[in-house]
């Protein structure tokens, strides 16, 4: 994988009109709807292998409840934890972007609960196994009532009827499933009926497999 490769996807925002742009209006949505359904307070919202976090500058920086969201975001490429760092100040938040391996959940779940998880761009970089693992640690790391909002490309195998299953058997209720149009990817979004708050998740909960390509062969 060369190393600007997540650099260079991120290019595919600069077009309005991309699957990706289009993927992160409803992103966006589902998680300004989120920010606004959390109990009064603090509303903790982590984002996992976060890109930029433009997702939480666009839906939280003029949110009504923009100053409660206290963002902890987790990327590995220094150049793009550095790019949330300045989207996420230049939106007025409040956040910490640790640039560190997000498969090792250590780096987190000290502070969970969350009351928001986004894990977007991620279940299509890492093979079947790792996503199951990955929605089970969830059940962990957010609070009860609390969202995930979740991506997934379509294309076969296609892997989101399983995780759908694997949200609802982990004690998720699914708000949401939005399939992009004239696209292969899609928006999941669910809450947590009970928060399996002993159970510890496997340290290493997920590897991405290069740049995804062979994620799922
Ligand atoms: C498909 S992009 C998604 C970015 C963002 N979530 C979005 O939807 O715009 C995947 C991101 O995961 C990051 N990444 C890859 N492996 C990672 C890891 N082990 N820990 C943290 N970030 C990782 C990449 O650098 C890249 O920014």
């Amino acid at each position: 994988m060369a190393d600007r490769h997540w650099i260079d996807w991120h290019r595919n925002y600069e077009d309005p009109s991309s699957s990706i742009s289009r993927r992160l209006e409803v992103v966006s949505r589902e998680l300004a709807h989120a920010v606004g359904r959390s109990p009064k307070g603090l509303i903790k919202v982590l984002s996992i292998c976060a890109g930029d976090a433009r997702d939480i500058a666009t839906a939280c920086g003029d949110h009504a409840r923009a100053s409660d969201v206290a963002a902890t975001v987790v990327e590995l490429d220094t150049e793009l934890a550095s790019a949330a760092v300045h989207r996420l100040a230049a939106a007025g938040l409040r956040a910490q972007v640790l640039c560190a391996d997000a498969g090792l959940t250590a780096t987190y779940l000290p502070e969970a609960p969350y009351d928001v998880v986004l894990i977007c761009g991620v279940f299509g970089n890492i093979n079947s196994e790792d996503v199951r693992t990955t929605v089970s640690a969830l059940a962990c790391l957010v609070r009860t009532g609390g969202t995930v909002i979740w991506t997934r490309h379509r294309r076969p195998p296609d892997l989101t009827p399983s995780i759908r299953q694997w949200f609802r058997d982990e004690g998720f209720t699914e708000l949401g499933f939005f399939p992009i149009p004239e696209s292969s990817g899609s928006v999941g979004v669910a809450v947590l009926r009970r928060r399996h708050a002993l159970a510890k998740p496997t340290s290493r909960i997920f590897t991405f497999v290069g740049d995804g390509a062979d994620a799922h062969r």
